[in-house]
């Protein structure tokens, strides 16, 4: 047998890393202490040439499998961790035949939900991961992707402007469809309420739940907040043809919920009082396409909505209303935003991802406003941000020394 390595960016000092030896029993110098969730097959961090990589040891079919359908998740733009090699053929020193490895890119700044729960919690944790969920199930549904495994541990989270950003991580049971029949997405839908009330029992049972957090109640919210997002982004609105407004704000109703409409159908029925409008593609990112056409950053939805109002109120402020949009917001990157990124200490920026930084700090400076009863001016908030909140804050980079015996089921691996 002979080791192969399988990937589109093909890196021959992969081979380098021990694919020799059984996943469980890799030495420390190869591994990165992250945090993991639960899961059935041994998975761990890898660092190498100086990026973390997920490897999850797997039957060679299976790993295959799931390398492709990452790929053609990212080729469809839907936020899943990014799949880098399968490595086969692997065989012991004495000779045994080893499994397979999917070897994906570490999503950096990402958490297990198990992983918030271990840290101070703000009350509304449970429902705010289950509004990214539920934002990322309809968007893999559009896209005719059944999961099959709905679960907060199949999902990572990145923090995203006070809110999360959810990503898939596990492919594995996917199966991807021209389009979803309603059954099908109530299939999904059933077994992400299922899952994620047993996985909130066990936290509760843990003691990590909030007192008056119900699990299974807290899970058919997954539910609801789909259905909604669904209906809006798909459902048929009609009106008379004296309403023609209506298509402007519907419009306009979905760039609010982060959504572009690259595609909506109309028609007027036969005696052409009534019009009906129904949009037939959408593309998840209005916000954060903008700012990234505008300022080249590349940020969560909500974290670019908030950047974006920052760079609207710098407008008004610098009175610049009827200046180039492209001309202001390289002067508000420049000015604002690059500064106040490069003020954060190097030791304190692996805390939290600079576009999160800066959404708290303009929170930061908006209670510290209120308390004095005027402005307060960016560098000062700065300064007391980098002095009094951020500090305390875990690492979230690299979160190492997560406490694993008060979270039994949270691995990490420490080096
Ligand atoms: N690319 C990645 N970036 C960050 N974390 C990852 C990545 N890949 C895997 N993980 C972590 O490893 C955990 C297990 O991965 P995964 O769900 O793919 O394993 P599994 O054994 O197939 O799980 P299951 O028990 O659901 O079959 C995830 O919950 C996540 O915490
Ligand atoms: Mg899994």
């Amino acid at each position: 047998m002979t080791l192969s390595i399988t990937s589109a960016r093909p890196d021959p000092t992969m081979f380098d890393l021990p694919w020799a030896v059984p996943l469980e029993e890799w030495p420390a110098d190869n591994l990165a202490a992250l945090p993991r969730g639960i899961s059935r097959h041994v998975v761990r961090f890898a660092r190498h040439a100086g990026k973390v990589f997920a490897v999850k040891e797997i039957k060679a079919d299976l790993a295959s499998r799931e390398y492709e359908m990452l790929r053609v998740l990212g080729k469809l733009d839907l936020p899943a961790v990014i799949p880098y090699a399968v490595v086969t053929g692997r065989v012991a020193d004495d000779g045994r035949p080893l499994d397979a490895c999917l070897v994906t890119r570490h999503l950096s700044f990402s958490l297990p939900y198990r992983a918030l729960y271990s840290q101070s919690l703000r009350p509304d944790t449970a429902s705010r991961l289950i509004d990214a969920l539920a934002v990322l199930l309809v968007r893999l549904h559009l896209s005719g992707f059944w999961w099959g495994d709905v679960s907060l541990s199949n999902t990572l989270f990145r923090r995203d402007a006070g809110a999360f950003a959810a990503y898939l991580v596990d492919a594995e049971t996917g199966e991807l469809h021209r389009s979803l029949s309603d059954g099908q997405r109530g299939h999904d839908l059933e077994i992400a309420r299922v899952n994620i009330a047993g996985e909130l029992m066990d936290l509760q049972a843990g003691g990590f739940l909030e007192d008056h957090t119900d699990p299974v109640e807290t899970a058919t919210l997954i539910v609801a907040r789909y259905n909604s997002l669904w209906d809006e982004l798909t459902g048929v609105e009609r009106f008379g043809t004296g309403d023609r407004w209506r298509v402007d704000e519907r419009i306009r109703r979905l760039n609010a919920l982060g959504f572009d409409v690259d595609e909506l159908a109309m028609s007027t029925d036969l005696d052409g009082t009534s019009i009906q409008i129904q949009p037939k593609v959408v593309d998840a990112g209005h916000h954060s396409r903008r700012l990234l056409r505008l300022t080249g950053l590349d940020v969560e939805e909500n974290q670019a909505r908030r950047l974006l109002n920052d760079l609207d109120s710098y407008r008004a402020a610098t009175d610049r209303l009827g200046d180039d949009e492209e001309q202001v917001a390289h002067d508000w990157l420049t000015r604002i935003y690059e500064p106040t990124v490069r003020a954060i200490p190097r030791e304190l920026a692996g805390k939290l991802e600079a576009a999160e930084i800066f959404h708290e700090l303009l929170e930061h400076r908006w209670y510290m406003s209120e308390r004095a009863g005027h402005d307060t001016p960016l560098p000062e908030a700065i300064a007391d941000y980098i002095a009094t909140v951020l500090p305390a804050k875990p690492d979230e980079r690299a979160i190492l020394g997560v406490d694993t015996t008060a979270m039994p089921v949270l691995a990490v691996d420490r080096d």
